[in-house]
Protein backbone atom coordinates (compact mmCIF):
# COMPACT_ATOMS: atom_id res chain seq x y z
CA UNK A 1 0.00 0.00 0.00
CA UNK A 2 1.37 3.66 -1.20
CA UNK A 3 0.29 6.89 0.27
CA UNK A 4 1.53 10.11 -1.26
CA UNK A 5 2.66 12.61 1.33
CA UNK A 6 3.05 16.38 0.11
CA UNK A 7 5.28 18.23 2.34
CA UNK A 8 4.96 21.91 0.89
CA UNK A 9 5.50 25.30 2.31
CA UNK A 10 7.73 28.72 1.69
CA UNK A 11 11.87 27.65 1.32
CA UNK A 12 13.25 28.01 5.04
CA UNK A 13 10.13 26.92 6.60
CA UNK A 14 11.95 24.21 8.14
CA UNK A 15 10.60 21.49 5.83
CA UNK A 16 13.70 19.05 4.88
CA UNK A 17 14.46 19.50 8.77
CA UNK A 18 11.71 18.40 9.66
CA UNK A 19 12.18 15.43 7.53
CA UNK A 20 15.65 14.33 8.45
CA UNK A 21 14.60 13.93 12.28
CA UNK A 22 11.83 11.86 12.00
CA UNK A 23 13.26 9.40 8.98
CA UNK A 24 16.85 9.41 9.46
CA UNK A 25 17.38 10.62 13.09
CA UNK A 26 19.64 13.32 12.53
CA UNK A 27 19.56 15.14 15.54
CA UNK A 28 18.09 19.16 15.21
CA UNK A 29 21.96 20.74 15.75
CA UNK A 30 22.59 19.05 12.46
CA UNK A 31 19.75 20.49 10.26
CA UNK A 32 21.54 24.24 9.70
CA UNK A 33 23.92 22.58 7.37
CA UNK A 34 20.99 21.25 4.94
CA UNK A 35 20.55 23.46 1.65
CA UNK A 36 17.71 24.19 -0.66
CA UNK A 37 15.75 21.46 -1.77
CA UNK A 38 15.59 21.55 -5.33
CA UNK A 39 12.09 21.10 -7.08
CA UNK A 40 11.42 17.92 -5.57
CA UNK A 41 12.61 15.29 -4.06
CA UNK A 42 11.13 11.95 -3.32
CA UNK A 43 11.52 9.26 -0.83
CA UNK A 44 10.16 5.65 -0.19
CA UNK A 45 9.73 5.85 3.01
CA UNK A 46 8.45 2.08 4.42
CA UNK A 47 6.22 2.40 7.40
CA UNK A 48 4.99 -0.41 9.34
CA UNK A 49 5.67 -3.19 6.74
CA UNK A 50 3.16 -2.78 4.00
CA UNK A 51 2.60 0.85 4.01
CA UNK A 52 4.68 2.65 1.98
CA UNK A 53 5.19 6.72 2.29
CA UNK A 54 5.76 8.23 -0.99
CA UNK A 55 7.29 11.33 0.12
CA UNK A 56 7.25 14.32 -1.66
CA UNK A 57 9.26 17.04 -0.36
CA UNK A 58 9.15 19.92 -2.32
CA UNK A 59 11.55 22.93 -2.68
CA UNK A 60 9.61 26.00 -1.49
CA UNK A 61 11.46 28.87 -3.42
CA UNK A 62 9.29 30.74 -5.32
CA UNK A 63 10.61 30.08 -8.87
CA UNK A 64 9.24 26.16 -7.85
CA UNK A 65 6.17 27.17 -6.43
CA UNK A 66 5.02 29.01 -9.50
CA UNK A 67 5.69 25.47 -11.66
CA UNK A 68 4.20 23.24 -9.32
CA UNK A 69 0.58 25.69 -9.55
CA UNK A 70 1.17 25.77 -12.96
CA UNK A 71 3.20 23.33 -15.68
CA UNK A 72 3.27 20.34 -12.81
CA UNK A 73 -0.03 20.96 -11.03
CA UNK A 74 -1.93 17.83 -11.79
CA UNK A 75 1.54 15.75 -11.28
CA UNK A 76 2.18 17.66 -7.91
CA UNK A 77 -1.74 17.40 -6.69
CA UNK A 78 -2.80 14.08 -8.23
CA UNK A 79 -3.54 10.57 -5.61
CA UNK A 80 -2.44 12.43 -2.95
CA UNK A 81 -3.40 10.69 0.85
CA UNK A 82 -1.73 13.87 3.02
CA UNK A 83 -0.51 16.94 2.48
CA UNK A 84 1.37 18.99 4.84
CA UNK A 85 1.86 22.81 5.16
CA UNK A 86 4.72 23.99 6.95
CA UNK A 87 4.33 27.96 7.87
CA UNK A 88 7.74 29.61 9.11
CA UNK A 89 5.83 31.21 12.27
CA UNK A 90 9.02 34.33 11.86
CA UNK A 91 7.99 34.87 8.43
CA UNK A 92 8.36 38.11 7.03
CA UNK A 93 6.29 37.24 3.68
CA UNK A 94 3.25 36.05 5.82
CA UNK A 95 0.61 37.46 2.83
CA UNK A 96 2.62 35.97 0.33
CA UNK A 97 2.74 32.30 2.24
CA UNK A 98 -0.82 32.43 2.87
CA UNK A 99 -1.42 33.34 -0.97
CA UNK A 100 0.43 29.94 -2.15
CA UNK A 101 -1.19 27.79 0.60
CA UNK A 102 -4.67 29.01 -1.20
CA UNK A 103 -3.59 28.56 -4.47
CA UNK A 104 -2.37 24.91 -3.50
CA UNK A 105 -5.59 24.12 -1.35
CA UNK A 106 -7.16 25.08 -5.05
CA UNK A 107 -4.90 22.33 -6.67
CA UNK A 108 -5.58 19.74 -3.97
CA UNK A 109 -9.06 20.26 -3.54
CA UNK A 110 -9.32 19.73 -7.65
CA UNK A 111 -7.09 16.78 -7.96
CA UNK A 112 -7.56 14.59 -4.11
CA UNK A 113 -10.31 15.78 -2.65
CA UNK A 114 -9.80 13.22 -0.03
CA UNK A 115 -6.82 14.43 0.97
CA UNK A 116 -5.93 14.84 4.84
CA UNK A 117 -4.53 18.62 5.48
CA UNK A 118 -2.00 19.55 8.03
CA UNK A 119 -0.71 22.91 8.48
CA UNK A 120 2.49 23.41 10.96
CA UNK A 121 2.91 26.42 12.09
CA UNK A 122 6.79 25.96 12.76
CA UNK A 123 9.66 26.90 14.01
CA UNK A 124 7.69 27.89 17.90
CA UNK A 125 10.97 28.03 19.47
CA UNK A 126 11.35 31.60 18.01
CA UNK A 127 8.35 33.13 19.66
CA UNK A 128 7.84 34.61 23.32
CA UNK A 129 4.23 34.03 23.48
CA UNK A 130 3.57 30.99 21.26
CA UNK A 131 0.28 29.60 22.62
CA UNK A 132 -1.39 33.18 21.87
CA UNK A 133 0.21 33.46 17.94
CA UNK A 134 -0.85 30.04 17.50
CA UNK A 135 -4.39 30.30 18.34
CA UNK A 136 -4.84 33.57 16.33
CA UNK A 137 -3.21 31.75 13.22
CA UNK A 138 -4.87 28.84 13.69
CA UNK A 139 -8.21 31.39 13.23
CA UNK A 140 -6.16 32.82 10.16
CA UNK A 141 -6.13 29.70 8.33
CA UNK A 142 -9.39 28.28 9.29
CA UNK A 143 -10.53 31.74 7.75
CA UNK A 144 -8.68 30.93 4.55
CA UNK A 145 -9.00 27.15 4.31
CA UNK A 146 -13.01 28.00 3.52
CA UNK A 147 -15.34 24.81 4.75
CA UNK A 148 -12.14 22.32 3.93
CA UNK A 149 -10.83 20.29 7.34
CA UNK A 150 -7.66 21.56 8.61
CA UNK A 151 -5.55 20.21 11.35
CA UNK A 152 -3.40 22.86 12.79
CA UNK A 153 0.13 22.18 14.98
CA UNK A 154 2.65 24.27 16.80
CA UNK A 155 6.37 23.01 15.82
CA UNK A 156 9.68 22.94 16.37
CA UNK A 157 12.29 20.95 15.81
CA UNK A 158 13.53 21.10 19.30
CA UNK A 159 10.78 20.18 21.28
CA UNK A 160 8.31 17.04 21.49
CA UNK A 161 5.64 19.18 19.14
CA UNK A 162 6.93 18.46 15.91
CA UNK A 163 6.40 13.89 17.35
CA UNK A 164 2.77 14.92 18.11
CA UNK A 165 2.13 16.16 15.17
CA UNK A 166 3.66 13.26 12.51
CA UNK A 167 1.79 11.33 14.58
CA UNK A 168 -1.23 12.38 14.34
CA UNK A 169 -0.09 12.69 10.31
CA UNK A 170 0.58 9.53 10.38
CA UNK A 171 -2.21 7.84 12.10
CA UNK A 172 -4.70 9.05 9.44
CA UNK A 173 -2.66 6.89 6.75
CA UNK A 174 -2.57 3.66 8.96
CA UNK A 175 -5.92 1.75 7.96
CA UNK A 176 -5.99 -0.57 11.11
CA UNK A 177 -5.02 1.82 13.91
CA UNK A 178 -8.62 1.14 15.79
CA UNK A 179 -7.95 -2.54 15.68
CA UNK A 180 -4.39 -1.94 17.09
CA UNK A 181 -5.88 -0.45 20.24
CA UNK A 182 -8.17 -2.89 20.79
CA UNK A 183 -5.78 -5.25 20.73
CA UNK A 184 -3.48 -3.50 22.97
CA UNK A 185 -5.95 -2.57 25.84
CA UNK A 186 -6.47 -6.56 25.85
CA UNK A 187 -2.51 -6.72 26.19
CA UNK A 188 -2.35 -4.12 29.03
CA UNK A 189 -5.27 -6.00 31.15
CA UNK A 190 -3.35 -9.52 30.63
CA UNK A 191 -0.43 -7.47 31.65
CA UNK A 192 -1.87 -5.80 34.82
CA UNK A 193 -0.50 -2.55 32.95
CA UNK A 194 -1.48 0.96 33.41
CA UNK A 195 -0.25 1.46 29.72
CA UNK A 196 0.77 0.47 26.98
CA UNK A 197 2.00 2.23 23.60
CA UNK A 198 3.07 1.00 20.55
CA UNK A 199 6.00 3.09 18.40
CA UNK A 200 7.15 2.58 14.84
CA UNK A 201 10.11 1.03 14.95
CA UNK A 202 12.49 3.94 12.43
CA UNK A 203 10.69 6.68 13.66
CA UNK A 204 9.40 6.30 16.69
CA UNK A 205 6.24 7.76 16.01
CA UNK A 206 3.45 6.78 18.09
CA UNK A 207 1.38 4.22 16.26
CA UNK A 208 -1.43 3.19 18.48
CA UNK A 209 -2.24 3.05 22.64
CA UNK A 210 -4.28 0.82 25.08
CA UNK A 211 -6.06 3.87 26.56
CA UNK A 212 -8.54 6.52 25.14
CA UNK A 213 -5.96 9.23 25.18
CA UNK A 214 -7.46 11.43 27.03
CA UNK A 215 -4.97 11.81 29.10
CA UNK A 216 -5.50 10.45 32.19
CA UNK A 217 -5.09 6.24 32.36
CA UNK A 218 -8.34 4.76 30.83
CA UNK A 219 -11.42 3.15 33.06
CA UNK A 220 -11.23 0.24 31.34
CA UNK A 221 -7.38 -0.37 32.36
CA UNK A 222 -6.91 -1.71 35.45
CA UNK A 223 -4.65 0.68 37.66
CA UNK A 224 -2.78 -0.21 40.93
CA UNK A 225 -2.05 2.70 42.68
CA UNK A 226 -0.23 1.99 46.47
CA UNK A 227 -3.18 4.23 47.49
CA UNK A 228 -6.10 2.97 45.12
CA UNK A 229 -6.41 6.45 43.23
CA UNK A 230 -6.13 6.75 39.48
CA UNK A 231 -3.23 8.15 37.51
CA UNK A 232 -3.12 10.75 36.50
CA UNK A 233 -0.13 10.80 33.26
CA UNK A 234 1.34 13.48 31.62
CA UNK A 235 -0.69 14.29 28.17
CA UNK A 236 2.04 14.74 26.46
CA UNK A 237 3.76 11.58 27.90
CA UNK A 238 3.42 9.99 23.82
CA UNK A 239 5.49 13.16 22.23
CA UNK A 240 7.83 13.23 24.92
CA UNK A 241 8.81 9.59 24.79
CA UNK A 242 9.37 9.80 20.90
CA UNK A 243 11.78 12.69 21.69
CA UNK A 244 13.49 10.44 24.37
CA UNK A 245 14.24 7.65 22.74
CA UNK A 246 15.31 9.27 19.51
CA UNK A 247 17.71 11.01 20.88
CA UNK A 248 18.76 8.14 23.01
CA UNK A 249 18.87 5.98 19.66
CA UNK A 250 21.24 8.58 18.30
CA UNK A 251 23.87 8.78 21.41
CA UNK A 252 23.87 4.84 20.71
CA UNK A 253 24.49 5.41 17.37
CA UNK A 254 27.11 7.70 17.96
CA UNK A 255 29.10 5.15 20.67
CA UNK A 256 28.36 2.00 17.57
CA UNK A 257 26.00 0.80 19.65
CA UNK A 258 22.45 -0.60 18.73
CA UNK A 259 19.07 0.18 20.38
CA UNK A 260 17.49 -2.90 21.37
CA UNK A 261 15.51 -3.06 24.61
CA UNK A 262 15.41 -0.90 27.52
CA UNK A 263 13.52 -1.17 31.52
CA UNK A 264 12.80 1.17 34.27
CA UNK A 265 11.92 -0.22 37.71
CA UNK A 266 11.40 1.96 40.38
CA UNK A 267 9.48 2.15 43.67
CA UNK A 268 6.97 3.79 41.90
CA UNK A 269 6.47 2.58 38.33
CA UNK A 270 8.28 0.32 36.01
CA UNK A 271 8.46 0.40 32.19
CA UNK A 272 9.29 -1.75 29.49
CA UNK A 273 10.29 -1.00 25.94
CA UNK A 274 10.92 -3.97 24.15
CA UNK A 275 10.54 -5.07 19.99
CA UNK A 276 7.30 -6.12 19.21
CA UNK A 277 7.48 -6.98 15.55
CA UNK A 278 9.82 -6.46 13.51
CA UNK A 279 8.54 -3.21 12.68
CA UNK A 280 7.05 -1.77 16.00
CA UNK A 281 8.04 -1.40 19.69
CA UNK A 282 5.41 -1.70 22.52
CA UNK A 283 6.45 0.32 26.15
CA UNK A 284 4.22 -0.97 28.76
CA UNK A 285 4.06 1.00 31.91
CA UNK A 286 3.24 -0.45 35.09
CA UNK A 287 2.47 0.53 38.77
CA UNK A 288 1.90 -2.07 40.44
CA UNK A 289 4.84 -3.30 42.42
CA UNK A 290 4.52 -7.22 42.53
CA UNK A 291 4.64 -7.01 38.78
CA UNK A 292 8.19 -8.35 37.54
CA UNK A 293 9.93 -6.37 34.08
CA UNK A 294 10.47 -10.52 33.45
CA UNK A 295 7.14 -11.40 33.36
CA UNK A 296 6.18 -8.12 31.48
CA UNK A 297 8.97 -9.54 28.76
CA UNK A 298 7.57 -12.44 28.54
CA UNK A 299 4.49 -11.54 27.59
CA UNK A 300 5.75 -9.15 25.03
CA UNK A 301 7.21 -12.51 23.36
CA UNK A 302 4.11 -14.50 23.82
CA UNK A 303 2.04 -11.76 22.06
CA UNK A 304 4.55 -11.25 19.18
CA UNK A 305 2.98 -13.59 16.76
CA UNK A 306 0.08 -12.10 17.47
CA UNK A 307 0.80 -8.27 16.31
CA UNK A 308 2.59 -9.78 13.55
P1 LIG B 1 13.63 24.58 0.97
O1 LIG B 1 14.37 23.29 0.79
O2 LIG B 1 14.32 25.74 0.33
O3 LIG B 1 12.21 24.51 0.54
O4 LIG B 1 13.62 24.89 2.56
P2 LIG B 1 13.10 23.94 3.76
O5 LIG B 1 11.70 24.27 4.07
O6 LIG B 1 13.37 22.50 3.44
O7 LIG B 1 13.99 24.44 4.98
P3 LIG B 1 15.14 23.66 5.77
O8 LIG B 1 14.62 22.41 6.37
O9 LIG B 1 16.32 23.54 4.88
O10 LIG B 1 15.42 24.65 7.01
C1 LIG B 1 15.87 25.95 6.88
C2 LIG B 1 16.53 26.38 8.17
O11 LIG B 1 15.59 26.44 9.23
C3 LIG B 1 17.66 25.46 8.65
O12 LIG B 1 18.75 26.27 8.98
C4 LIG B 1 17.11 24.80 9.90
O13 LIG B 1 18.11 24.53 10.86
C5 LIG B 1 16.11 25.85 10.39
N1 LIG B 1 15.01 25.25 11.17
C6 LIG B 1 14.26 24.19 10.82
N2 LIG B 1 13.33 23.93 11.76
C7 LIG B 1 13.51 24.85 12.75
C8 LIG B 1 12.85 25.09 14.02
O14 LIG B 1 11.93 24.42 14.45
N3 LIG B 1 13.31 26.17 14.74
C9 LIG B 1 14.35 26.95 14.31
N4 LIG B 1 14.73 27.94 15.10
N5 LIG B 1 15.00 26.73 13.14
C10 LIG B 1 14.58 25.70 12.37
Amino acid sequence: MKKKVLLMGASGSGKTSMRSLIFSNNPASLTSRLGATIDVEQNHVRFLGDLILNLWDCGGQDSFMDSYLTTQRSTIFQQVGVMIYVFDIESAEAEKDMEYYRDCLDGLRYYSPDAAIFLLLHKMDLVREPQQLLEKKRLELEEASGDVAISVFGTTIFDQTLYKAWSSIVHTLIPNAGILSKHLSIFAQACGATEVILFERTTFLVIATSSSGSGVASSAVPTYAKDGSDHQLESTRYERTSELVKAFKYTCSRVREEFHTFEVDLPDFSAVLDELTRNTYVLVILHDPTIETAAVKLNIRLARSKFE
